[in-house]
């Protein structure tokens, strides 16, 4: 049981995705793909945190993998699936209940903004999330894991539990033919792009994210090219023009968060989108990205809509991706089982 290198990562199904997840995570996911052996989860034991109307769940999930798929994920060559699919998720998650501190979880900033004033009535699941993360990485003894920058502090958490695991069990882990110690690798975070935290267009100091009541502050993976368009036209912005160098940007949220949006799909850098539009007006920068956010997402979309109208080819890639996930986190959870004791016939 050697430690390669394995890329996992993971999205929920709670709505259709946007631009934030494309920029900060797609991306980086397809660009792993070509040098990795790639592990892509629809999470949808994560969604249910949260309630979710089970036939939406079921939608969502489809349009999820469509949306993989769509945007470059190969189903032949990575694994895509659901993570309910495969039972280990849960079993190690359990374990790792019992690894880490509520003192750990009391940190998590994610878990405050999610449930909000009223923490009393939110779900024991949106508390251990976390835990459950960091048994979706380790049930494959995954390293590297490409996430947009909020999930920075749950990647950590995995990295804490990997740690206090290999800690507590050390004798049996050794026992169990791993000299070193090390059962559980450190998953490596991998936060990179021009665009690892893109922000609400409504709102440059609050990310773009699925449950923001305003449909304007996001683009959908699935939006028309008239609602695109509609969308940045609308975007808030500042009195002042596009400046030529990035210094220019500071303390300007949204014409920051604007630039970088376009940089991330034109495949440039920020000081190269700088130097085409410093000294034009927002108005006309805003028609440039719009084509361009249209040229570069309609073809998506369209594609996704193609997918998710044959719902039993979706549902054959994640059937062959479940049991091709299941092949590797099943002698990993069975390890796990020796280690901490459990008697397994
Ligand atoms: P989720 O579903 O909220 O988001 C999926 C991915 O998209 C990134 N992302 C963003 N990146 C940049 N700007 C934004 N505005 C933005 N919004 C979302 C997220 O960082 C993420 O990479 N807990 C995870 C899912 C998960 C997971 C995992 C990830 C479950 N298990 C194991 C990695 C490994 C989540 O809720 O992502």
């Amino acid at each position: 049981m050697d430690l390669t290198p394995r890329v996992f990562s993971g999205m929920q199904p709670t709505g259709s995705l946007h631009l934030g997840n494309y920029l900060g995570a797609m991306l980086q996911w397809i660009e792993m793909q070509k040098t990795h052996e790639c592990i892509y989860c629809v999470v949808d034991m994560h969604a249910i945190t949260l309630w979710q109307e089970p036939s939406e769940l079921v939608s969502a999930t489809r349009q999820v993998t469509a949306a993989y798929i769509a945007a470059g994920l190969d189903p032949k060559k990575s694994i895509l699936f659901n993570q309910s699919q495969v039972p280990e998720h849960a079993e190690l998650a359990w374990v790792f209940n019992c690894v880490a501190r509520l003192g750990w979880l009391n940190r998590m900033t994610q878990f405050k903004d999610k449930a909000g004033k009223d923490r009393e009535a939110a779900s024991v699941g949106l508390y251990a999330y976390p835990n459950l993360m960091a048994a979706d990485i380790l049930a494959y003894r995954a390293t590297h894991v490409p996430v947009g920058d909020d999930q920075k502090q749950h990647l950590e958490l995995a990295r804490d539990i990997a740690q206090k695991f290999n800690n507590d069990f050390k004798p049996q882990i050794e026992a169990a033919g791993f000299a070193d110690g090390v059962f559980f690798p450190q998953p490596e975070p991998v936060i990179t792009g021009p665009a690892t935290r893109v922000m609400s267009l409504r709102d440059g100091t609050k990310k773009m994210s699925k449950s923001d009541p305003s449909d304007l502050s996001r683009i959908n993976l699935t939006d028309d090219a008239d609602s695109i368009a509609k969308k940045i036209q609308k975007a808030k912005t500042d009195p002042d023009g596009i400046p030529s160098d990035a210094g220019g940007l500071a303390g300007r949220p949204e014409a920051e968060n604007l630039v970088g949006i376009y940089a991330a799909l034109a495949g440039k850098s920020r000081d190269a989108v700088l130097a085409e539009f410093g000294g034009s007006q927002f108005s006309g920068f805003k028609k440039a990205l719009a084509e361009l956010a249209v040229d570069r997402l309609q073809p998506l979309g369209d594609e996704i809509r193609r997918l998710t109208s044959s719902p039993t080819e979706i549902d054959a890639v994640l059937a062959d991706g479940s049991a091709r996930a299941h092949a590797i986190a099943k002698p990993v959870m069975n390890k796990v089982k020796d280690i901490v004791g459990f008697l397994r016939s």
